[in-house]
């Protein structure tokens, strides 16, 4: 029996990519990584810097420019193409829709013709709307085409969390659902440290956890993206790191929880709609969607953030 390779085809060479493309080697995910761009300059670039530093990383992984025909033996295709919101006109992710679509039409046309038959981690955003419009347009199981979505976003929620405790990060759980963009919302009823529910110990102990100003934390969490790229231009190690914590959950089959966005259909009262939500990955893609017990609050704030995605859906459609 041959010793299959584990290739990924990055499509978009930008920030995104090109970090994505080095949390990946970095963490020895692919012994090989193809970088597609419409520049192709670029793609040479980055492939090139990118490979020249895995002489200087523990594995090896051969990172090269290429094209869609690449992606006929990857097993697995990372969608990092689009612009990035224009905060000087105000713009949120999801006032992106009309130029990412844009650039899907091709990138689905071409994926179509291409041969890949693995699985799909698109990024681009608005991310839920356009992991939904790549799965729609290609009619592909929704098991195999994800996104990042709140991934991130649940990091940066952890990371306001963690510091108004005065624990690391990884000691507490908290997600941020629904929407990767303004919608998106935290059901603290599912938020614990070290174990312990924080409902329980704020009802503990009113005098520290109880202080905790939840909707400031939420808001500190969601704007993280916001202070990032106002501050230098783009978003990158954080996302970059995300891709290779759900490639890593993929390709080493580990039926690991994240929040990744995924196709609704029933679970928490919601249907035909890509959003975030916690679900077990493995190798075959999305193996389970986990329905946290929401409050009803809680639920009304995500059925709201699962209808702008829905008639966001909708109008990409007719682009
Ligand atoms: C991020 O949140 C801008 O969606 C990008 O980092």
């Amino acid at each position: 029996m041959d010793l299959q390779a584990r290739k990924i085809v990055i499509i978009g060479a930008g920030h995104v990519g090109s970090h994505a493309g080095y949390a990946l080697i970095s963490q020895g995910l692919a012994e090989e990584i193809v970088l597609i761009d419409i520049d192709r300059k670029k793609a040479e670039a980055q492939a090139l810097d990118l490979f020249d530093a895995t002489l200087y990383l523990p594995s090896r992984t051969l990172v090269r420019a290429g094209d869609y025909q690449d992606a006929a033996d990857a097993q697995l295709l990372i969608v990092a193409a689009g612009p990035l919101p224009d905060m000087s006109k105000g713009q949120t992710r999801m006032d992106t829709l009309r130029q990412t679509i844009a650039i899907m039409k091709d990138v689905t046309a071409s994926i179509r013709t291409s041969g890949f038959s693995g699985i799909i981690l698109s990024i681009s955003n608005p991310a839920d709307v356009v992991a939904h419009y790549i799965q729609h347009q290609l009619n592909w199981e929704p098991r195999r085409v994800l996104s990042t979505s709140t991934t991130l976003d649940s990091a940066r929620l952890r990371r306001a969390l963690a510091q108004a405790i005065g624990v690391d990060q990884k000691s507490v759980t908290a997600y941020a659902l629904g929407e990767h963009g303004e919608s998106q919302m935290v059901p603290w009823s599912a938020a614990s440290i070290a174990g312990k529910p924080l409902p329980q110990l704020r009802a503990e102990q009113p005098d520290t956890y109880g202080q905790l100003d939840l909707d400031a934390i939420a808001a500190n969490g969601r704007a993280g993206g916001w202070v990032i790229l106002g501050g230098k231009g783009s978003t990158e190690f954080g996302i970059g790191a995300s891709i290779a914590e759900v490639v890593r959950a993929i390709f080493h089959d580990e039926d690991r929880i994240l929040p990744v966005s995924v196709l609704l259909e029933g679970q928490y009262g919601q249907q035909g709609v890509y959003a975030s939500v916690p679900a077990r990955l493995n190798r075959h893609g999305v193996a389970e969607i986990l329905e946290l017990t929401l409050t009803e609050e809680e639920q009304a704030q995500f059925a709201a953030s699962c209808k702008t995605m829905r008639e966001n859906f909708r109008l990409a459609l007719t682009l």
